[in-house]
């Protein structure tokens, strides 16, 4: 059944979620802080959507190929088997027109929320704002409203007792081109009502996700508590000059069969959310460590506007 789905933040994260739940037949709205905000959202809503709808028109040059099951775009195709060129066009035309009537932005908060079954928190990851955030919102949200966190790195029990709903409150983590790498982690804290986590669950399952339930809290879930430690790593051996990126992820692709070595995911996370992530380890304040060293690189191409696959530019060119 359709629902009404708030999302808080339009960065990278915030615009592919709100993406896939207007893909499939939800209201959204995305609450945005203010009119410069909307000039940075629109042109990502623009951006992904397009990305979402090429992907679909490649998936028919798909159909036939025994590769195809692997490669087409996962969430944006449900079921793959005896998939035909005019279904996939059907998907465009709905896609098309589900993006112009079903999203809206909106400046005012408690309008943003009003009536939603969902908000989904998907701002920067900086712990202090998230909870002035989560203040704002007390009072705001309806009485039936589930609230989610896409937090990467954070766990919900840092941010229960904030929200005045902490039974129904949990995360639903999304990993980077949710349209086509569309996990779902479901992870609550002590106290969220199981009845929320199911709930949680059959939301991921609504917007395509593949939902992966999480038995206890794990800071980074289950997919970060392995990437970044890759990410970092990888990071290292640039930051120490012992290797430059692109010959660090050539050694990876060659040596695993892996399709993205680790800057290339890099670029795609975002360089500024790779930088905040670094900037919370302890070891990043002593001078010459290697995550000292990392933030200041990162800084450096961040300053210069080199941010990733969304600036056009990051460790590699795209323009
Ligand atoms: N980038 C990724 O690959 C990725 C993957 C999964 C989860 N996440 C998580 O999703 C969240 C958002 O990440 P992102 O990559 O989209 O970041 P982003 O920097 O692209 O976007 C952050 C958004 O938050 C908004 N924002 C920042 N401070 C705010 C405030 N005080 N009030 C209102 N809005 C505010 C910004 O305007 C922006 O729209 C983070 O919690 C991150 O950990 C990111």
């Amino acid at each position: 059944m359709s629902k009404k789905i708030t999302l808080i933040g339009g960065g990278v994260l915030g615009v592919q979620i709100g993406l896939m739940c207007a893909y499939t037949g939800h209201d959204t709205t995305f609450w945005l802080r203010s009119e410069g905000s909307i000039g940075r959202t629109q042109p990502k809503i623009d951006l992904y959507s397009e990305w979402m709808l090429s992907d679909l028109e490649a998936a028919k040059q798909l159909i036939g190929n025994p590769m195809g099951k692997f490669l087409y775009a996962k969430g944006l195709i449900k079921d793959w088997d005896g998939i035909t060129a005019e279904a996939i066009d059907d998907l465009i035309a709905a896609a098309k027109e589900n993006f112009a009537k079903l999203i809206h932005i909106e400046l005012d908060m408690a309008k943003a929320v009003e009536d939603a079954d969902f908000v989904i928190e998907a701002m920067a990851e900086d712990p202090a704002q998230k909870i002035d955030i989560y203040k704002q919102l007390k009072d705001l949200l309806p009485e039936k409203t589930i609230l989610l966190t896409n937090s990467s790195t954070l766990l919900p029990s840092m941010f229960a007792e904030y929200t005045g709903r902490p039974e129904k409150y949990c995360a639903l983590h999304f990993a980077n081109t949710i349209w086509k790498n569309n996990t779902g982690e479901v992870m609550g804290h002590p106290g969220t009502d199981p009845e929320v986590f199911k709930k949680t669950v059959e939301l991921a399952v609504e917007i395509n996700m593949i939902p992966l339930e999480l038995h206890k809290e794990q800071p980074g879930y289950i997919l970060n508590s392995m990437l970044v430690p890759f990410l970092s790593a990888a990071q290292g051996l640039w930051a120490r000059g012992v290797a430059d990126p692109a010959t660090i992820d050539l050694t990876w692709e060659l040596a695993t069969g892996a399709p993205k070595g680790p800057f290339k995911i890099l670029d795609i996370v975002g360089l500024e959310t790779a930088y905040n992530i670094n900037l919370m380890k302890p070891e990043t304040k002593v001078e010459g460590s290697d995550s000292w060293m990392i933030s200041k690189l990162l800084k450096e191409k961040i300053d210069k506007g080199e941010t990733g696959v969304n600036a056009g530019k990051g460790f590699y060119d795209y323009k």
